[in-house]
């Protein structure tokens, strides 16, 4: 509706002007109450938006196991003294060193009763377990407490550089006769 003059005519109806908020105005209970159901609204869907790309970020970007490499080279043999069992690696690779006259081999830490670290202890000459007792000689061979079986050895040989290479993806068991594997054992 215009005015005649091609602009929009204002309205003079008293109940049209009363209906117009007017700024500032202290808002209704019904308007009050809407607005804040709206919020309440979209803060749940803000919430489930979020949880919904977490999910989606998680599956995109999977959680990564970063575990010690397999192979590392243990330095050079002379770095060991003859007849010593040699503990520099046990907490970084889980593998004792043991330096005989003959040559070198690499002892897992792990006992072969349920998997507990074993200690050396060089005042008894032998390696024992904190959790059950078992004991090993030197070689890795069992002779007390509740283990049925010898330590395990990893494989071990010379890289081209002279360094002592341990390759911990290469197990040997004694008691199936892998310890005359030529990996078993590094002759110097
Ligand atoms: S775990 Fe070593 S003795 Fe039981």
């Amino acid at each position: 509706m215009t005015n005649g003059e091609g602009t929009p005519a204002v309205s003079s109806n008293p109940a049209t002007i009363a209906a117009a908020p007017k700024p500032g105005a202290p808002q209704s209970p019904a308007r009050r109450k809407f607005l804040s159901w709206f919020g309440l609204a979209w803060a749940s869907f803000a919430a489930a938006t979020m949880g919904a790309l977490s999910l989606v970020g998680r599956f995109m970007f999977p959680n990564v196991l970063f575990e010690p490499p397999t192979s590392f080279k243990a330095g050079f043999p002379d770095d060991y003294e003859v007849g010593s069992v040699d503990t520099r690696w046990k907490e970084k690779f889980g593998v004792f060193m043991v330096r005989t006259a003959e040559g070198i081999y690499a002892l897992s830490v792990v006992c072969t009763h349920l998997g507990c670290t074993v200690n050396w202890q060089g005042g008894e000459n032998k390696f024992k377990c904190p959790c059950h007792g078992s004991g090993y000689y030197k070689s890795g061979i069992n002779f007390e407490g509740p283990t049925p079986r010898p330590l395990e050895r990893f494989a071990i040989s010379l890289a081209e550089d002279g360094q002592i290479l341990v390759d911990k993806s290469r197990k040997f068991q004694q008691e199936k006769g892998q310890w005359n594997d030529p990996s078993s054992f590094l002759n110097l």
